[in-house]
């Protein structure tokens, strides 16, 4: 008998109280061997490894949750300039990046045409496959940025409950966030979004239908990490969120999204560098590293961690070595 016959009947017609229950199962070993299943089935051993270059940390927002919110008056800000950014992904790609991924604050200085020209500039110049993530942009400029040769956008929902989302958004509504999400698909984007797990307030049918709104965006992608306190937000004195749920809810969208990318988002490895380990046997087959220059990669901090500032080819080789030890292919 098929042992995974259960899930397969379960996943069919998932709903929020199905999943829930999952999430708060005392044993989930045999979920997280699903999963596993379906992922090495899907995508084999490999590891698709990112670079990201953040390239400003300006920000017109007030997430209350993020350290990069525009009333942190103890953050530096900077911007990296068009030229700064294209030699950057050049070089991430001549360290052996086969993506890049772009993202800021939500900053308006970078304005529809510089964008577009840095995209132009960098598939000029070499194959990468280029990811943006710079907020929620208008349609007008999603569609330029896409003409222009971008594949992949990632704008996260955070989460899908309309009045924990109300809560800590003072700009900007789920509706807002929900609809950008749809015209970025439309647009033929490879299109990411995710959540975060651990908000106060939020449940185990909340993170239910958080999983279950990837699927129904048709996500391509999806980033779900523990949510981390940042001591310069209103939610500073809060607790971090689960390691164990992160994984769970991972390891879920797996079985609902078997061909997504999924991250091993970086706060699970600030939480626990362990984790970061063992979330590759829990569906996850993505990894970001950081290429953003040294002098400010430490300034663009969403939530509090341990920024090693390491020589891109460096960091990649160590980074292809552990993934190598866990018997994984990096990509
Ligand atoms: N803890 C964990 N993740 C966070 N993000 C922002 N602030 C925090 C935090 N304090 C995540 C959001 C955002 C992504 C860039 O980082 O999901 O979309």
């Amino acid at each position: 008998m098929n042992k995974y016959r259960f899930f397969e009947d379960k996943f069919g017609e998932a709903t929020p109280q199905t999943l829930a229950s999952l999430l708060e199962a005392e044993d989930f070993s045999s979920v997280y061997a699903y999963a596993d299943n379906i992922n090495r089935s899907v995508h084999g051993d490999i590891v698709d490894i990112r670079a990201i270059i953040e390239f400003s940390n300006h920000c017109r927002r007030r997430c209350a949750y993020c350290g990069l919110n525009s009333i942190n008056t103890k953050v530096r800000r900077y911007r990296m300039s068009p030229e700064e950014i294209v030699e950057t992904a050049l070089l991430a790609r001549d360290a052996g990046y086969k993506t890049v991924v772009l993202q800021s604050g939500e900053d308006l200085y970078y304005t529809k045409e510089i964008i577009a020209d840095i995209i132009t500039s960098i598939k000029a110049r070499s194959d990468i496959k280029i990811t943006l993530s710079c907020g929620e942009r208008s349609l007008e400029e999603l569609s330029l940025w896409k003409s222009r040769g971008a594949d992949r956008y990632l704008l996260k929902h955070e989460t899908c409950d309309p009045s924990l989302y109300a809560g800590l958004h003072s700009c900007g509504t789920l509706v807002e966030r929900l609809s950008c999400l749809r015209t970025i698909k439309d647009l033929d984007y490879e299109t990411g979004s995710g959540f975060m797990i651990g908000l106060p307030n939020q449940t185990s049918q909340i993170i239910a239908r958080d999983i279950l709104l990837l699927k129904d965006l048709g996500c391509d992608m999806a980033g779900i990490g523990p949510f981390i306190p940042h001591p310069e937000t209103a939610l500073k004195g809060a607790e971090p969120g689960s390691t164990e749920l992160t994984k769970r809810s991972v390891a879920l969208t797996r079985l609902l999204l078997p061909h997504a990318n999924l991250p091993a988002t970086t706060s699970l490895g600030v939480l626990d560098s362990n984790e970061k380990r063992s979330i590759f046997d829990c569906g996850a087959n993505v990894i970001m590293r950081k290429v953003t220059p040294s002098n400010y990669v430490r300034l663009y901090e969403i939530y509090p961690g341990d920024i090693k500032v390491l020589d891109v080819y460096a960091e990649r080789r160590e980074l292809e070595h552990m993934l190598v030890s866990l018997g994984k292919i990096p990509r």
